[in-house]
């Protein structure tokens, strides 16, 4: 029995760890929801206890020699009373939450503008000259401080959720929502969209990266910088593949001709983690097979697949946004 115990509570905390965890809180937002979570179970536990309790008891007792005042008063306490009273504390300790859980974030705080689109994630920034800095699928934050995401949808109803650090916000066409969330450590976290949008809802998620103000500045400064040109033959040939396949009308690479706005800007794709917004590790092998299998690999998906490709050609382009870092 203990062993049993032992094994269930070691798959338990197991299986609460990780990147894409709302019980592995990394912000403090998160953690007043694993609170919250840790609460009702509790509060369910003790509601079960004295349901399941009285049908015990009333199994074991033995008819017609319980005392009708008795059996009234147990109905009423664990039928009634102790539910009521569990349910209405859980209930005020919910509702006490949810002002921490809605402000904004204060004046002055990181803004970031995440809009949910069929199925990605368009991440725009603010440069320090006042112009934007767009990227997809992937949003660096610079720990230990509030960020101000602005979400938005272009088509359908999304949802953002990045369950280590908050709770999720529906992104609505038309309309701008607002939410707060703070890291409170380093660290990757895995966020998903929380509302069924289409045919690939699933395969629309992004990665958030916590890291140090100084790192976080860094990045920041590099994903404002235009793309870098080819260093290798291989790579030359991929551009100018690039280039002649019609790529830029969808994709911008910024410093390039390719000036396309309805794909996710490719000016930094070597250096992110996943591609497809986390349908595929950022590897050569998982590019090319994009490139050549896009529909298979995303259902729906509004990127042609470029069956035509030879391998060679599936190479130059790999090896020219593999080298976009
Ligand atoms: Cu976007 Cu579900």
């Amino acid at each position: 029995m203990s062993q049993a115990v032992v094994l269930l509570s070691a798959l338990a905390s197991v299986g609460c760890r990780g990147a894409q965890s709302a019980l592995d809180p990394a912000g403090p937002a998160a953690a007043r929801i694993a609170a919250l979570f840790c609460w009702m179970t509790l509060g369910a536990t003790i509601v079960w206890l004295a349901v399941v309790g009285l049908g015990a008891y009333y199994l074991q007792a033995r008819h017609g020699t319980q005392s009708r005042r008795r059996t009234t008063w147990l109905i009423i306490g664990g039928g009634a009373l102790v539910p009521t009273v569990v349910l209405a504390v859980l209930l005020a300790y919910g509702l006490a939450l949810l002002p921490d859980l809605v402000a904004l974030a204060p004046a002055g705080s990181l803004r970031i503008s995440v809009s949910g689109e069929q199925w990605w994630w368009r991440v725009r920034y603010r440069a320090p000259d006042g112009g934007a800095i767009e990227l997809a699928n992937e949003i660096h934050i610079p720990v230990g401080e509030t960020v101000d995401f602005h979400l938005e949808s272009v088509d359908v109803i999304h949802s953002f959720w990045v369950p280590a650090l908050g709770g999720k916000l529906d992104m609505f066409p038309g309309r701008t929502g607002r939410l707060a969330l703070k890291a409170t450590r380093t660290g990757v976290f895995r966020g998903v969209c929380a509302e069924y949008c289409g045919t690939s809802h699933a395969l629309m998620s992004f990665y958030v990266v916590a890291q140090e103000r100084g790192a976080f500045d860094q990045w920041l400064a590099q994903e404002a910088r235009p793309a870098q040109a080819p260093a290798t033959p291989r790579a030359v040939a991929g551009q100018a593949l690039f280039l002649a396949s019609g790529c830029g009308a969808c994709h911008a690479v910024r410093g390039t001709a390719a000036e396309g706005v309805l794909g996710p800007d490719l000016t930094h794709v070597g250096g992110r983690l996943s591609l497809g917004a986390g349908t595929l590790p950022n590897q050569p092998e998982a590019l090319r097979r994009w490139l050549a299998h896009t529909e298979a690999t995303k259902p729906g998906v509004l990127m042609p697949t470029f069956g035509m490709l030879s391998q060679d050609d599936l190479h130059a382009l790999g090896a020219y946004l593999g080298e976009l870092k």
